[in-house]
């Protein structure tokens, strides 16, 4: 049987290998208020807030919210005990990405396969069930505070079910749904879901056209890149797709080096991210500095096939992005549309003055071309940051803007403090 993963279009075959990845299944971020956290991805960024776990439902120690776009469920997760990880995390690092949950065929085998692989456990094989079915998962360490949890789903909670609206996992409720433990009565909805159900709509009449996570950057320690990519390629069993040394990625004053590793089916890419030595800090270098010198996802990147559509959405509801100088432009077509049309390709379709307008960079590689976007930081900290991105042929990850992208991005350092 070949089943088709709907974030890719990717064929999966089911039959024999436990780390086939079918899909991300979440990912999921700690945060101090995940209340609070729910509305600012809702209203900056167009997410459904779909789903809780919570006091209501019977969750005693934590609150997690299923927030919901395309093919993209973010589970966001508060703490409610100070003896929950999440407080002692957030303490630690701020707001951040904790685990990328990847969806498998059978998660105990996955995790066995990982653990004779070579992983380190974060936790055994565990399943929740009900009536209705069952979720189990199983998770290994990754890079710094990160995790991969494998999750495998039966009856009600399979994922083409989640994806159609079925509840996430025992203990979750709809929020459309009112009180969930008394769902006989009926209940109304509860206090605060009446604006929860408003900004949904509104994000249904208006929708920012996020579809799923293209790739996720991990940032680790100088000199420590190859052993993580070591550990894609041995445990996750991934393969090397890129390489950029620190000549690719760097400016007058700083750089970093990268290797890109890419799961077997193409289903997710992961760019490991190191600091090199430049006259300045480091970006990468900054993040650790301020995640207390603790590797972990520097952004996700967010793919649309609508990147104008998307960025007129996401700057109207109040996105930051990084500013790039008005010169970038001057020379940016010449290069993009002399690489495309040396490679047979049509030049960038998207009206170039638009694309300036709203500071969208553009790249191309012999395959094609994307256009990206990143934001600033989404919290104070200057950690996590999401990029939108639109791809066109290129399967690449805009070589091209590096350098321009660096300098705009060592002026936030500097108006930080932090170069
Ligand atoms: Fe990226």
């Amino acid at each position: 049987m070949t089943t088709l993963s709907p974030s890719t279009a990717v064929k999966v075959n089911p039959a024999t290998d436990p780390l086939q990845l079918i899909d991300v299944d979440h990912v999921r971020f700690y945060v101090g208020n995940a209340k609070q956290a729910a509305f600012f991805y809702a209203h900056c960024f167009g997410f459904q807030i779909e789903q809780v776990a919570d006091l209501t439902t019977g969750t005693r120690d934590a609150s997690h919210y299923l927030l919901t776009q395309g093919n993209i469920r973010f589970v966001l997760t508060s703490a409610l005990t100070p003896e929950h990880p999440a407080a002692m995390e957030v303490a630690m690092y701020g707001d951040g990405v904790k685990d990328v949950a990847f969806t498998v065929f059978d998660a105990e085998k996955a995790y066995e396969r990982a653990i004779k692989n070579g992983a380190q456990s974060a936790y055994e094989p565990r399943t929740i069930k009900d009536a209705s079915g069952s979720v189990t998962t199983a998770a290994i360490r990754t890079f710094g505070r990160v995790v991969h949890t494998f999750v495998s789903r039966t009856g009600a909670y399979e994922l083409t079910k989640v994806k159609q609206g079925a509840t996430f996992a025992p203990q979750f409720r709809r929020l459309a749904e009112g009180c969930a433990h008394e769902p006989a009565r009926g209940c109304a909805p509860q206090s605060g879901v009446t604006s929860v159900l408003s900004i949904n709509e509104h994000n249904k009449k208006h929708p920012c056209g996020l579809k799923y996570v293209d790739h996720l950057v991990g940032n680790v320690e100088m000199g420590k890149m190859n052993h993580w990519v070591a550990f894609y390629e041995n445990v996750l069993e991934f393969s090397m797709f890129k390489h950029f040394d620190d000549k690719d990625i760097s400016t007058e004053f700083s750089a970093l080096m990268s290797k890109v590793m890419s799961s077997g089916n193409n289903l997710i890419k992961i760019p490991i991210n190191e600091p090199a030595a430049g006259k300045k800090k480091s970006q990468v270098q900054e993040y650790l500095d301020w995640h207390s010198n603790t590797p972990g996802v520097q952004h996700l990147a967010l793919r649309t096939d609508d990147e104008l559509a998307s960025i007129a959405a996401l700057r109207s509801r109040g996105v930051d992005f990084l500013t790039l100088p008005d010169a970038y432009y001057e020379s940016v077509w010449n290069r993009v549309n002399t690489m495309l049309t040396g490679h047979g390709h049509q030049a960038v379709k998207e009206d170039h003055e638009a694309i300036r307008k709203l500071g969208i960079l553009v790249d191309a590689d012999d395959e094609g071309y994307l256009l990206q976007l990143f934001t600033k930081p989404l919290q104070d900290r200057p950690t996590l940051f999401f990029e939108i991105i639109c791809r066109r042929g290129s399967q690449s990850f805009g070589k091209g803007n590096f350098k321009a992208l660096f300098e705009a991005l060592e002026l936030e350092q500097e108006r930080r403090g932090n170069l």
